[in-house]
């Protein structure tokens, strides 16, 4: 059976980016294949959490996999803290990543930018860790954003390198995979440009009460309208009909875009429609995390059963690579 593996690092709540870039996939995928879905909160240090934040926040996102849906019978979930192996293995890569295709990386380019105080070395081997999370499991597909393509495409350039050391045909290549198409998605924020992000403030939460939903959407940028029939569209109008597409009905989207081509198009209504549909699309997961969230003796039985699951995989892994490494007993 194929293996299926995932990640997202617990920095808040799940926004409508991580739901259509990631989520509604692992829910998608449990039924049909082997799958390992996980909270890197190993990755999540490279900000410098507080402990406390930290653990609020593995808590959080833990809830909020189980409210979208994920199976803790069918898939395996876990923390990636909880499985030591994850960090022998990540040791054991750095060895074959070379800093100059460390630092080549978008996503360490754009730390550096954001926070030039704090460019520390697990920014920099980042892509070695999501490589060894992906590896320890031997993924074949992997669900996630367009904006974790690159990383990806690492790790099939550190499997490809191990085995070619090693004259081994040990780790598999991982792909990319989007059940829903056939391109990775982009959900944009509300703002304007760019992609939808915890980091970027222009977020809209799955647990966001209807108020806060409406409040966002009607401060969305927008653009002075169209001048006259079928006018070019700008990005941030664009960006309203992205998400749309995403929580609407055709018909709604069909109705907005012949508005806009007609230029007789109000933003207000459709940021209106927009922040109704969100809310009735969230509206079933915000119940139920709630209760979720609640219940910690569940959440403590769900978090073992996975560590238990994810452990039995990933110690078989590392013991093979100390092997063919050359690590053996006399
Ligand atoms: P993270 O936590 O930034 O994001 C989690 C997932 O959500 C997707 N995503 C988006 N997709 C579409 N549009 C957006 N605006 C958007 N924002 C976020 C991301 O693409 C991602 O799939 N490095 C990973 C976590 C990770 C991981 C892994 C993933 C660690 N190890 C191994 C897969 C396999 C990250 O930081 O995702």
């Amino acid at each position: 059976m194929k293996i299926v593996l995932s990640g997202i690092r617990p920095t808040g709540h799940l926004h409508l980016g991580n739901y259509f870039g990631a989520v509604r996939n692992f829910v998608k995928l449990q039924d049909e294949y082997k799958c390992f879905y996980f909270i890197a909160d190993y990755h999540s240090l490279t900000t410098h959490p507080k402990p406390e934040h930290l653990q609020e926040n593995i808590r959080t996102v833990l809830s909020e996999y189980l409210a979208c849906g994920l199976d803790p019978d069918k898939a395996t979930i876990y923390i990636q803290s909880d499985v030591e192996e994850v960090a022998e293995l990540y040791l054991l890569m750095n060895m074959n990543a070379y800093v100059g295709e460390l630092e080549r990386t978008t996503t360490f380019k754009e730390k550096v930018r954001k926070q030039p105080n704090n460019v520390n070395a697990g920014l920099l081997t980042y892509a070695v860790l999501m490589a060894s999370d992906i590896l320890i499991h031997h993924a074949d597909y992997v669900p996630v954003g367009k904006d974790q393509e690159q990383h990806l495409e690492m790790t099939r350039r550190f499997a490809r390198r191990f085995n070619n050391i090693y004259d081994v045909d040990y780790f598999k290549e991982p792909q990319p995979f989007n059940f829903f198409g056939k391109d990775l998605v982009k959900v944009p924020g509300l703002d304007g440009s760019g992609k939808m992000g915890k980091s970027e403030g222009n977020a809209i939460n799955l647990t966001d009460e209807p108020e806060v939903i409406r409040k966002k959407v009607m401060k969305a940028v927008t653009d002075a309208g169209p001048k006259e029939p079928n006018s070019p569209m700008s990005e941030p109008i664009q960006n309203l009909f992205s998400i749309l597409e995403l929580v609407s009905t055709p018909d709604t989207v069909e109705h907005f875009r012949d508005e806009y081509n007609k230029a007789t198009i109000r933003y207000v209504d459709l940021k209106r429609q927009l922040a109704e549909d969100i809310i009735k699309f969230t509206q079933p997961f915000r119940e139920k995390y709630q209760q979720i969230y609640n219940d910690l003796d569940y959440l403590r039985k769900v978090r073992k059963m996975g560590k238990e699951k994810a452990k039995e995989s990933a110690s078989k892994t590392v013991k093979e690579v100390r092997e063919i490494i050359g690590f053996k007993d006399f």
